[in-house]
């Protein structure tokens, strides 16, 4: 979708990815991912309670998002009334060890925001078409540290089964965008709350 589509979904509260509770995943994997991290990305990240548990371990938090409405939500929620300013193209919020940048993940450059040590990608990648996908990975590389660990969460569903977003992103494509990296998957399972129509995937990649 292009930016305006999202902020208009933000208004008419077409959200129904939006999660109450801390991802599963970072909670499994928080030995692997949170133990030992520094400075965490989290693209495309809505108003996700994620940033505040990740903040909560200790983390340095960078969210970033298009949607300003979001984001004015995630810090009222929190009860953080965020410093703004401007950041280059970015409407910069901050608040303790969590700053979420408003504007568009394809603008961020590390002479800009530096490099990160973590990315956690839920409903990031499979947000984007596969064209952008192609351009939002080496996006995400030039943004790491070496030796940087991501943790990906992706769906995958049979062709044809519905439009996305969220578009199935295979095992073999995140294989592929990823070249190089060491990848390993930690979870394929069904995803209950769509019926089982959906698998869910779960990949530690070390970049
Ligand atoms: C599917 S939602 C996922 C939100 C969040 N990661 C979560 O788990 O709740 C995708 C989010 O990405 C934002 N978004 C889409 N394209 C973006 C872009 N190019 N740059 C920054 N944010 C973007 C949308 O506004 C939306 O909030």
């Amino acid at each position: 979708m292009q930016p305006e589509r999202w902020r208009q979904a933000w208004r008419d509260g077409r959200t129904g990815f939006h999660r109450e509770a801390v991802h599963p995943d970072l909670l499994a994997q928080a030995e692997w991912f949170v133990a030992g991290g520094r400075r965490v990305l989290v693209p495309l990240c809505g108003m996700t309670v994620d940033l505040q548990h990740l903040a909560e371990h200790g983390l340095e938090v960078v969210g970033v998002e298009l949607s300003g409405l979001a984001i004015g939500r995630l810090f009222e929620r929190e009860g953080w009334p965020p410093a703004v300013d401007d950041h280059g193209p970015f409407r910069r919020h901050r608040a303790g060890r969590v700053t979420v940048l408003e504007g568009d993940i394809f603008d961020l450059d590390p002479t800009l925001v530096g490099t990160f040590d973590r990315f956690w990608d839920r409903a990031a990648l499979v947000a984007l078409p596969p064209e952008m996908r192609a351009r939002y990975v080496p996006q995400i590389r030039r943004l790491a540290a070496p030796g940087a660990r991501l943790l990906q969460n992706a769906f995958t569903y049979a062709p044809g089964l519905r439009e996305g977003p969220p578009f199935s992103v295979p095992a073999d494509e995140v294989g592929r965008l990823y070249s190089g990296a060491a990848l390993e998957r930690a979870r394929h399972e069904p995803l209950e709350v769509a019926g089982g129509e959906f698998m869910v995937s779960t990949y530690r990649i070390t970049l």
